[in-house]
C-alpha cells in the first residue's frame, strides 16, 4: 500500500530529516518542484495558501496533483496552508487534499483549540491529515517579531501551550513559533532561531511532528540544529517566488522578442527546481 504523509513524517520523526512543503500557484512551479523530488527520490509536499489556491483552483490543484503522482509515481502530497477558516478547509478537504493546516495563531488559545479540534473531527472523517499552530509567527523580521534582531518571548510558543494544545485537539502535525518568521528580513540579516525553546516544546509534546514555517533564508545551521530537535516538516515560499519571478524578469529583459511561454517559462523552472533539490539535500542530510 502506497505511504501516508503521515508514515514519512513519523520515518522522519525517527530518522531525523525533514520533508519539504513547497508553495505554488502556478503549474510550471508546481512541475519543478514535483521534478525535484522526482531527481532525488524524495517525497515533496506541494503547498497552496488560501490565496494561492483561490488563484490556482482547489480542485485543479488536486486532479493535477493526481496526474503528476500517476506520471511520476512519486509520493506527492497537497498541503493548504494557513487556512485562516474552516469553510474554506471543509471545501479543500472535499477536494480531496492530502492535508489542511488551520492557522489559529491569532485566536485566544481557547478559541483556537475550538477550532481546530472541529477541523480534526471533520478531516479525520475523511482521512485527511491536519497541521495546528500554537504561537505567533511573524510576516518579517522587522515587524511583529523582532526589534533590532531580539525575539519577542511573548510571540513564542509555550511549551505548556503546545502540550495542551496536542493533547485537546487530537493534530497530526504542531506548527511552533520559535523565532522563524515569514519572508527574508530586509537587511539581509536573518535571525537566528531558539532551539532552547524548541527543546523545551519537543520535551513536552513527545512524538508530535512539528512544523517549521518561515523556512525563507533561515539559518542553515539552525535548520539542521531544528531538525535534531524534532522538526520534521519546513515550508519554503518567499524563496520559490524570488527565483521564479527574478529568473523570469531577466529571461524576458534579454530577448524582448520572446512571446513563447513554453521557451520564457523554462528557466524560472530549472532554477525552481534547483532549488528545491537544494533544500531537499538541506533538509535530508544529503550530500
Ligand atoms: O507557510 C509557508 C511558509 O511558512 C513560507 O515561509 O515564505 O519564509 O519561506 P517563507
Ligand atoms: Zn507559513
Amino acid at each position: 500500500m502506497a505511504k501516508t504523509i503521515k508514515d514519512y513524517l513519523k520515518k522522519g520523526e525517527a530518522e531525523k530529516f525533514a520533508i519539504g512543503q513547497f508553495n505554488f500557484s502556478d503549474f510550471a512551479q508546481m512541475k519543478a518542484i514535483v521534478q525535484a523530488g522526482q531527481v532525488l527520490n524524495s517525497p515533496v509536499i506541494l503547498g497552496t495558501s488560501e490565496g494561492e489556491s483561490a488563484f490556482f483552483g482547489l480542485e485543479e490543484a488536486v486532479a493535477l496533483r493526481n496526474v503528476l503522482r500517476k506520471r511520476t509515481g512519486m509520493p506527492i502530497f497537497l498541503n493548504l496552508d494557513h487556512g485562516k477558516s474552516f469553510e474554506y478547509l471543509k471545501k479543500a478537504i472535499d477536494a480531496g487534499y492530502d492535508m489542511v493546516h488551520f492557522d489559529g495563531s491569532k485566536l485566544s488559545l481557547e478559541e483556537n483549540i475550538k477550532i481546530t479540534k472541529e477541523v480534526v473531527k471533520y478531516a479525520h472523517k475523511k482521512g485527511v491529515t491536519v497541521e495546528g499552530e500554537v504561537g505567533k509567527i511573524g510576516n518579517d523580521a522587522s515587524r511583529l517579531y523582532l526589534e533590532k534582531f531580539e525575539i519577542i518571548e511573548e510571540n513564542l510558543t509555550k511549551p505548556e501551550d503546545a502540550e495542551r494544545f496536542v493533547k485537546e485537539t487530537g493534530v497530526d502535525l504542531l506548527a511552533v513559533s520559535i523565532g522563524n518568521f515569514h519572508g527574508i528580513e530586509i537587511s539581509g540579516i536573518d535571525p537566528n532561531l531558539r532551539l532552547d525553546v524548541l527543546k523545551n516544546i519537543k520535551e513536552k509534546v513527545g512524538k508530535m511532528p512539528l512544523v517549521l514555517h518561515g523556512g525563507s533564508g533561515t539559518p542553515e545551521d539552525d535548520i539542521r540544529g531544528a531538525i535534531a530537535l524534532g522538526i520534521v516538516k519546513i515550508n519554503i515560499n518567499t524563496e520559490l517566488r524570488l527565483t521564479f519571478s527574478g529568473n523570469l524578469r531577466k529571461t524576458l529583459a534579454a530577448d524582448l522578442e520572446n512571446i513563447v511561454p513554453y521557451k520564457y517559462l523554462v528557466p524560472p523552472m530549472e532554477a525552481s527546481e534547483h532549488l528545491v533539490e537544494y533544500k531537499i539535500r538541506l533538509f535530508t542530510n544529503l550530500k
